[in-house]
């Protein structure tokens, strides 16, 4: 499919899933090497990461603990100011290296609170892996350690991530067509 329409936009295809999962392998080889000999908590970022929390932790084939949480703080194609904690982390992360699973770092408001928080919570270490993302848009003090793609600065559907809850079942990347 080289065009796709959810609700009132029109999205063309960017980035082809085996691009995307080249992507995702050598962030999962990065991060494999990275916590040999150590015990990370990994935390998956619902809903946009589903498909790449499961494809990182398919190739890291471990005996690794993974929880999720879930955050709002994206309305529409736009990012408002609050971040919402609609899930939060259960699991005890005192003393833990925490390797957060995200899908896409855009102005870096929700990985900067959320990293923070976590710091704060008595992690001892609080990496960041993102599958996608928007150098141009970033507004926070937010430096990504694994990074799958960086994208420029258009809306994008697949691959997990929506446009007002379609397009998260994709499994390539669109980007929107600007009318
Ligand atoms: P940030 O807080 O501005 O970095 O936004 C992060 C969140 O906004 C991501 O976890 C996504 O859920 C959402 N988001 C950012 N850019 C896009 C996009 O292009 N398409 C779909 N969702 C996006």
């Amino acid at each position: 499919m080289d065009r796709i329409r959810l609700k009132d936009k029109e999205f063309e295809l960017y980035i082809a899933e085996k691009e995307i999962k080249k992507a995702i392998e050598r962030v999962a080889r990065q991060i494999k090497k990275d916590i040999e000999g150590k015990n990370p908590l990994f935390i998956g970022v619902l809903n946009g990461a589903f498909m790449f929390i499961a494809d990182v932790m398919h190739y890291l084939n471990g005996p690794y603990e993974l929880t999720f949480a879930r955050y709002s703080s994206y309305q529409g194609t736009d990012t408002s100011g609050m971040v919402n904690e609609i899930m939060p982390v259960k699991s005890d992360i005192r003393g833990r290296c925490v390797i957060l699973l995200e899908d896409i770092i855009d102005t870096g408001f929700t990985m900067n609170y959320v990293m923070r928080k976590l710091r704060d919570g008595g992690a001892s270490e609080v990496r960041l892996a993102t599958m996608l993302y928007k150098p141009d848009a970033l507004r926070h003090n937010v430096t990504p350690d694994y990074v799958g793609l960086e994208i420029a600065n258009d809306f994008i559907v697949g691959y997990g991530l929506d446009y007002d809850e379609l397009g998260r079942a994709y499994k390539d990347i669109y980007k929107i067509v600007e009318s």
